[in-house]
């Protein structure tokens, strides 16, 4: 494979988790998922940031980004079972990572919404690649580009969300 058709290749492969981590932004609201309760050490588990609409709507949305590229790529994935797994896998996993911040950055006493970078710009993206990894994977240098170019990705599509007034703020 030529470098070009690798790196796009790459994007190709993550953009489910892409669009399940943007997607929150728009379709979320509503019930938070830790219900409003607190951690033993008196701070929110998650926060008001995180609501089941939000992981819900964010799963469907990057799983059917999947099923689209299916169709467009069949070749790239092998059958529909595989490709619905891996889009499914990528979007849960990312949205799973994101969770996962929200509660280290209450840990740190973090407010919602308040940055924490590298945790904001690669938490979704190594949950994806971990969880979708037994069904389909990169090569490391593949992988290497994702994690270096996708802050800058995350910090313009959010600088993108601000100017539009889906988001409060530009992180
Ligand atoms: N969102 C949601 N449900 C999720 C994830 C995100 O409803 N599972 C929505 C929330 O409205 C959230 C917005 O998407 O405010 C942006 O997501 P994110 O930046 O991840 O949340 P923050 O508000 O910054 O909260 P935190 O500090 O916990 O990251
Ligand atoms: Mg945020």
């Amino acid at each position: 494979m030529g470098w070009l058709s690798s790196i796009l290749w790459a994007f190709w492969y993550i953009l489910p988790a892409y669009f399940a981590n943007a997607s929150p932004v728009l379709v979320g609201g509503g019930r938070p998922i830790d219900g409003g309760r607190k951690w033993g050490d008196g701070r929110r588990i998650l926060g008001d940031g995180k609501t089941w609409r939000g992981f819900i709507g964010g799963v469907s949305i990057g799983t059917l980004i999947g099923l689209i590229q299916y169709f467009i790529t069949p070749g790239f994935y092998g059958d529909f079972k595989t490709a619905f797994l891996l889009a499914f896998l990528l979007s849960f996993g990312a949205l799973l990572g994101d969770l996962v911040g929200s509660f280290l950055k209450r840990r740190a006493d973090l407010p919602r919404g308040a940055p924490a970078i590298g945790l904001d710009q690669l938490g979704f993206l190594i949950a994806a690649l971990a969880l979708a990894y037994p069904v389909k994977t990169l090569s490391s240098g593949q992988i290497i580009l994702l994690l270096v170019i996708s802050p800058f990705i995350h910090w313009g599509a959010n600088y993108f969300a601000y100017k539009m007034g889906w988001k409060s703020v530009p992180w």
